[in-house]
């Protein structure tokens, strides 16, 4: 695991998006696994203004989403479909058929995970996956448990992170209580793997992801088994990390 320091909340994501940026040019049909969230939306306006100025090129990317609410159709603008349109699909040109995000509404979320695994496999893997973290280490909606979930599954969100989200709803009740997310599986079997941190918020998580036991009630710590992450994040979320 490699962790950089980034200087602030803009360096981290220019550093970010300079690694997402190095991925597109060297493999254009690279297939990006995305995240929602604060901490990558630094990221998107960055890779967005390199595209704008003509240097760099999404139309043979593939992107797959981390996770989606349930419940939320994809035109609700709090649904991560809305989210991801608003802040980086509708500004550059991947294609719209090579853009993947789990269907909150599918009538049966069962088939909707075995069909989001099937994408994933038939994509051929995820060659980028892009990691924000929870305030209890929950990577997409993987959150803390007995067990690490394999597959893409329908999950019951915590206290904490309903609370987290609030932010973007406005009252606690009108947070979804489910969510389908991509499994363990498919995050730890990509290629590379870029986690993005900020705040002092994040510390504690953060610590104990990448300094802590590996355990499934951190569920971020299971990427200290893999070969390729790099940890970019500010001095106020490595704070509790021994470095
Ligand atoms: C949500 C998303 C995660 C994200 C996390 C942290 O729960 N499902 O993918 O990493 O929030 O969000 P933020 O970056 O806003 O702190």
């Amino acid at each position: 695991m490699k962790i950089i320091r980034a200087k602030d909340y803009n360096d981290m994501s220019r550093k970010a998006a300079n690694i997402i940026s190095a991925q597109i040019i060297l493999k254009p049909e690279s297939v990006l696994g995305l995240a929602t969230g604060s901490s990558p939306l630094g990221i998107y306006r960055q890779l967005i203004q390199w595209y704008e100025k003509g240097d760099l090129d999404f139309s043979e990317a593939t992107s797959v989403n981390l996770d989606e609410y349930c419940g939320l159709p994809a035109e609700n603008g709090q649904s991560y479909h809305a989210f991801m349109r608003q802040n980086f699909f509708d500004h550059v040109n991947l294609a719209p058929h090579r853009i993947h995000i789990p269907d909150g509404m599918a009538p049966d979320p069962a088939a909707e995970c075995l069909r989001y695994d099937r994408i994933i496999a038939e994509c051929g893997g995820i060659d980028l996956q892009l990691l924000g973290i929870g305030h209890n280490a929950h990577i997409g909606f993987n959150e803390p448990g007995d067990f690490f979930s394999k597959h893409t599954h329908q999950v019951a969100l915590t206290e904490s992170t309903i609370a987290a989200n609030t932010r973007f709803f406005g009252r606690p009740e009108e947070v979804p209580r489910q969510a389908i997310s991509m499994g363990m599986q498919a995050i730890t079997q990509a290629r590379k793997i870029l986690l993005v941190a900020s705040g002092a918020d994040k510390a504690e998580a953060l610590s104990a992801s990448c300094f802590g036991p590996v355990t499934p009630r951190v569920p971020a710590s299971i990427l200290q088994l893999h070969q390729d992450v790099t940890v970019i994040a500010d001095g106020e979320a490595l704070s509790k990390c021994p470095l």
